[in-house]
């Protein structure tokens, strides 16, 4: 039996959290605290760019099955399930700031009319939902709810694939209700035999940043390793290709790169490091990745200033703004690092990325955003790639050079043949390699 849903949060996992719960026969309001979010997205347009999300919104829009509104009272009224959806980004400390999920608590506590199931696909610290469970028992004075911890795992840039595919759904749910209820929501998964994970609220949150960590620590690994391949003359690509052929290894997260970004990995990380202080338990591993990972990005500046000399007065062409392809999400990019330590540096910054220069505006407004990555090398002395946006793997690189000044090119991504750019008279660097 389908659902009346209301997923809270309409940002990169509320979005798609609405429009996959929609395609799967629900009946859902996407709910946003953000007029102009809400506006755009009644009109069947995306906020953010993530490929194939508008067909899914149009489609489920079209329907009827799909709605959105800045009411968040009524639409928890008239819904069985409220996903929270928003976001926990990380407070000065490294800790979550839950203070966005207290908010919508609050407002599920004052419109708690009817039983209800309360699903938090934010990624929240171990012991949240718990919380969330005794919030609303406390402001209510009842315990007609239950608190289900559904973590989400989907990539920016391939969310809706994802969402509609995943490895598997976890579910931290003490309740056969709200458990019957649950698999009805994910009914359609359950069709296509994608595992579901029944468990207790904290394995669950557990779950999801011990992903996250592990992750960011393969990425980490990798790129030491790169620098090592580097001082020893070895190359890394045919290290990672070789050591991901092993089953035990798997080929994915071995890409050497600037460093992690996004909105998960660093503040995720950062919050492993502080449950371990919390609970007295030694993080070394995870405290060594974020250090290393910071390093990393700082490295690739050294890797600039090293091949080009004194960056002052210098013009660089960063290309590629976004933490990765297919995103116009740049929180926590390894461009911000790049982009203000030239800056620093007494450079002038020409960028160019195909989908996230509006939102790299915001935060540095002053350096010149340019059309195409040919604009952004006009009399550059050197070009920095730092997305793997696969248009930069096609560049024409006798345009690049006749536009350039100089002829210095990092790679950070390692997304050009090395041979292919000496031959066109370039001095080329990347990560891992000579
Ligand atoms: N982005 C990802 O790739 C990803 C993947 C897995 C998990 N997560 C987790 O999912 C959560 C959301 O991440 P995101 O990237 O979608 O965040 P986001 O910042 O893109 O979106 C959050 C949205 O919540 C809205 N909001 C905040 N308070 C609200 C309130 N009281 N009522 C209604 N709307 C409110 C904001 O306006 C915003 O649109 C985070 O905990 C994140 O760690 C993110």
């Amino acid at each position: 039996m389908s659902q009346k849903i209301c997923v809270v949060g309409t940002g990169y996992v509320g979005l798609i959290a609405s429009v996959g719960l929609a395609d799967f026969g629900n009946t859902v309001t996407g709910v946003d605290l953000n007029e102009d979010k809400i506006n755009k997205l009644k009109e069947g347009i995306s906020p953010i760019y993530e490929p194939g999300v508008e067909d899914y919104l149009r489609r489920n829009l079209d329907s009827g099955r799909l709605k959105f509104t800045t009411g968040i009272d009524y639409a928890i009224k008239d819904s069985t399930v409220v996903f929270i959806a928003v976001g926990t980004p990380e407070n000065d400390n490294g800790e979550a700031n839950l203070s966005y999920v207290e908010s919508v608590v609050n407002s599920i506590a004052d419109n708690l009319n009817d039983y209800k199931v309360i699903v938090t696909k934010s990624t929240v610290p171990v012991g949240t939902n718990r919380w969330i469970y005794e919030l609303l028992k406390e402001k209510t004075g009842h315990e007609n709810f239950d608190v289900v911890s559904n973590p989400e795992f989907l990539r920016e840039g391939r969310a809706t694939q994802d969402f509609f595919h995943p490895d598997r759904t976890v579910l931290g749910c003490e309740s056969e209700k709200a458990k019957e209820i649950m698999f009805n929501v994910y009914r359609s998964l359950n069709l296509i035999s994608v595992p579901f994970v029944w468990c207790n609220l904290e394995t669950a949150e557990l779950i999801k940043y011990a992903s996250n960590a592990f992750l960011a620590t393969k990425i980490t690994f990798i790129n030491e390793i790169a620098n090592l391949a580097e001082a020893v003359g070895a190359d890394i690509h045919q290290i990672s290709k070789s050591m991901g052929m092993d089953g035990r290894i798997s080929p994915k997260f071995l890409h050497p790169g600037p460093g992690y970004g996004g909105s998960c990995f660093p503040k995720d990380t950062k919050a492993v490091a502080m449950f371990g202080k919390k609970y007295g338990v030694t993080m070394n591993l995870i405290e060594s990745v974020i250090d290393t990972n910071d390093k990393q990005k700082a490295r690739m500046v050294e890797k600039l200033k090293t091949s080009i000399g004194d960056i002052k007065g210098k013009t660089i062409a960063v290309l590629g703004l976004a933490f990765k392809q297919q995103t116009d999400d740049i929180r926590e990019t390894p461009a911000l690092t790049i982009v203000d330590e030239i800056l620093k540096a007494g450079g002038k910054v020409q960028a160019h990325d195909p989908k996230a220069m509006d939102n790299f505006a915001k935060i540095f407004p002053d350096i010149m955003y340019c059309h195409t990555a040919y604009d952004a090398a006009k009399n550059a002395d050197a070009v920095v790639i730092v997305t793997e946006w696969n248009e930069y793997r096609g560049l024409d690189l006798i345009k690049l050079k006749h536009a350039m000044k100089g002829n210095f090119i990092l790679d950070t991504r390692n997304l050009l043949d090395p041979e292919i750019v000496v031959a066109r008279g370039f001095i080329y660097e990347g990560v891992g390699r000579k």
